[in-house]
């Protein structure tokens, strides 16, 4: 037996508590707060101007990125792939139903692995490789114009991939919800289960909605904007190309 895995056999019973809860708690709740915030872009460009802004003004965000956001996300997505490299399939421990959403919150993992990756390159690293830089709002436009622009040149395939990573990522954390509430013993019978199930299908129905409507508002909603807006700072910013008025 190697050390690592001396290591994880350990530390089996804390490190599964701590990807359980890192899945809820902070990364979870990000996920909300994130596709709430980007749905605003449906609703009202100035309202997500102002709700990302908020989010931009808090101090130490640097901070609160990495050890609220990144690490956890980090630590949940390395041990859930431990987890989903080693685990069995249970389809005779568990019913049709059950044995589904077993195999499906692993499927769901592995996306969303692989969607957050891109989605962080697309937005917050493209600079890295020699791209614009979306997350960069210069002085004579707003979060809604920055975000747009990484958003109006997307073909068809790449909002493709962003539904399929959006529908697996909220997939995994709705279902999440209800094994997590199994792991920290809350629900404890069949009944509550079966309540938490329909809780969570709810809640999941609502993020999926929030995150529809943001991928419109940043793409389509995007051309509304561009036709209905006077020619005021916005129709500048937004009838330049896209590297000229991002500093990349
Ligand atoms: C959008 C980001 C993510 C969120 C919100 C999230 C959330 C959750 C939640 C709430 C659980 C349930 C924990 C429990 O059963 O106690 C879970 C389980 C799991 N997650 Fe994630 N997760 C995310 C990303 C990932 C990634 C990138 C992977 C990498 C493959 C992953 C792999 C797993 C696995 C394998 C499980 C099942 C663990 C088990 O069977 O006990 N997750 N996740």
């Amino acid at each position: 037996m190697t050390d690592s895995a001396s290591f994880l056999d350990r530390h089996h019973f804390l490190l599964r508590r701590l990807h359980s809860l890192t899945g809820v708690m902070p990364v979870g709740v990000f996920l909300i707060v994130h596709l709430y915030t980007n749905s605003t872009a449906f609703v009202n460009p100035a309202k997500f101007d102002h709700e990302v802004s908020w989010i931009h003004d808090l101090p130490y965000l640097t901070l609160i990125e990495w050890c609220g956001i990144i690490f956890p996300l980090m630590f949940h997505a390395a041990y859930g792939v431990v987890i989903a490299m080693t685990g069995r399939s249970n389809a005779r421990q568990y019913g049709w139903t059950d044995n589904w959403r077993y195999t499906l919150q692993r499927i769901t993992g592995w996306i969303a692995l692989v969607f957050i990756v891109v989605h962080l390159f697309h937005f917050r690293l493209r600079h890295w490789i020699g791209g614009a830089n979306y997350q960069a709002v210069s002085a004579d436009e707003t979060p809604f114009l920055a975000t747009v622009a990484g958003f109006e040149s997307l073909t068809f395939l790449w909002v493709l991939l962003y539904a399929i990573g959006l529908t697996a990522s909220v997939y995994h954390f709705a279902n999440g919800l209800c094994t997590f509430c199994i792991t920290w013993g809350i629900t404890i019978n069949d009944r509550s289960r079966r309540g938490m199930s329909f809780a969570a299908g709810g809640l999941g129905v609502v993020m999926l909605l929030w995150g529809f409507l943001s991928l419109y508002g940043l793409t389509a909603g995007a051309d509304r904007e561009r036709e209905s807006a006077k020619p005021d700072s916005h129709e500048t910013a937004l009838s330049m190309p896209v590297e000229s008025r991002i500093g990349g």
